[in-house]
């Protein structure tokens, strides 16, 4: 009995993960239109769909908005061989968390924190392009690669190159539809109506964004320096009059007031704590590099790209002084006992 009380929930997602991956025949699996399509009145919220669906295809036979033209059918069935192992891959090691639509609301997702994240707006924390930008195709592989190492999100690297490679393109298709869905609805929403005429260049757009994103890879503005104890102290004092602390604290634990917000999905975040020794975005300085210098997206931690620019050693003072603080426990130096938690236990412990 009581085995049958505590596995329920085990056996509630094995449940699901079978319906999503179509083993049961009944409903095939679909795409679900967007809260804001399904608020629109019926007609409009008909005509967004059916534009999303020429553009990104189905569940079963997805397609790349940002995809040329074939060029033979060849490569026609190749592409979609990929999209499709793609989709495969992300029923069964995905879908719980992200959601059949990419909307970040599978199953098990309302237990965790952070939230899995919901692709549909386009908006990626860990990239390697400027603030706002979309993410290059290579951040995704890198991030499926590392895992968010201190959340749910664990690592893939175990898995075979070639379904990394497919899952995140699918990733992708999900993410460019999204944007499209988002872009088209507000659209009707705004002008309660959607002139059939003008949907090319909203495709146009998105896709711009993600073509953008492609060719600007941010590069650190002066080469790596050691990282020195000298710089790990001119780091600290950057910190303290940069603004950094404000968020993140003197002793950068994010153990502040007012360092609670809402993201971009509306859920709550705080600033990260940086003693933690998990740095969600990677440990390597370049990564660190690039989250100060771009920011977070979707996230209130702004980039430091404009007011650092004219003294680009700073950057790499702070990155010396955040990997010293994110050594510290590792390093067995005590840290003081705070006043909270900041993140919940990592249901998947990945190692380092
Ligand atoms: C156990 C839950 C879980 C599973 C399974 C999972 N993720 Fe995640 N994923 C998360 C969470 C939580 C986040 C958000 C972390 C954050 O905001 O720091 C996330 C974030 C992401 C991001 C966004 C990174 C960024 O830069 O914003 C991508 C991409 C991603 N996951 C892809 C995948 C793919 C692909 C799979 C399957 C191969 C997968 N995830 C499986 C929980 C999960
Ligand atoms: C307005 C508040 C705010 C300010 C100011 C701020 N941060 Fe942040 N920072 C955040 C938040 C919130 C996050 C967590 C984002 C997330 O992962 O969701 C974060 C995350 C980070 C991370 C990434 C940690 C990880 O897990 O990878 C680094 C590094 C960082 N901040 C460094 C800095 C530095 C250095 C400064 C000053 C130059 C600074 N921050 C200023 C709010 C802030």
């Amino acid at each position: 009995m009581s085995f049958a009380i505590r596995s329920g929930t085990t056996l509630g997602l094995i449940a699901s993960l079978f319906t999503a991956s179509g083993c049961q025949r009944s409903e095939p699996v679909q795409w679900e239109a967007s809260q804001q399509v399904q608020n629109l009145a019926p007609a409009l919220a008909t005509q967004v769909s059916a534009a999303v669906q020429a553009r990104s295809g189905t569940v079963l036979l997805p397609k790349m908005l940002t995809d040329a033209e074939p060029k033979s059918e060849r490569d026609k069935f190749a592409r979609e061989l990929t999209l499709k192992h793609g989709q495969e891959v992300y029923m069964k090691r995905c879908v719980q968390c992200h959601g059949v639509s990419g909307d970040g609301n599978g199953p098990v997702a309302k237990n965790l924190y952070p939230r899995p994240r919901d692709y549909r707006r386009g908006i990626f924390k860990f990239t390697s392009t400027p603030y706002g930008g979309r993410p290059r195709r290579e951040d995704l592989i890198a991030t499926l690669y590392r895992g968010i190492i201190g959340t749910s999100m664990p690592s893939f690297r175990l898995l075979p190159k070639k379904d990394i490679e497919a899952v995140v393109d699918y990733v992708l298709v999900l993410a460019q539809r999204g944007e499209l869905e988002y872009q088209l609805a507000s659209e009707a929403d705004a002008s309660e109506e959607l002139i059939e005429e003008d949907i090319p260049d909203f495709v146009q757009d998105v896709g711009n964004h993600w073509k953008e994103a492609a060719a600007s890879l941010t590069q650190p503005l002066t080469p790596e320096p050691q990282l020195t104890p000298e710089r790990v102290a001119l780091g600290r004092e950057a910190f303290l009059s940069k603004g950094c602390s404000k968020c993140h604290g003197e002793d950068g634990r994010g153990h502040t007031k007012d360092n609670i917000g809402k993201d971009s999905w509306g859920h709550s975040t705080r600033a990260a704590d940086l003693t933690s020794g998990m740095l969600h975005g990677g440990q390597d300085p370049i990564d660190i590099y690039r989250r100060i210098m771009n920011g977070i997206n979707g996230s209130p931690m702004p980039g430091f790209k404009s007011s650092l620019e004219s003294e680009p050693e700073t950057i790499w003072n702070l990155v010396s002084y955040v990997l010293s603080v994110s050594n510290r426990r590792r390093e067995g130096t005590a840290v003081p006992a705070g006043l909270m938690k900041p993140y919940a236990e990592p249901v998947e412990a990945t190692a380092e």
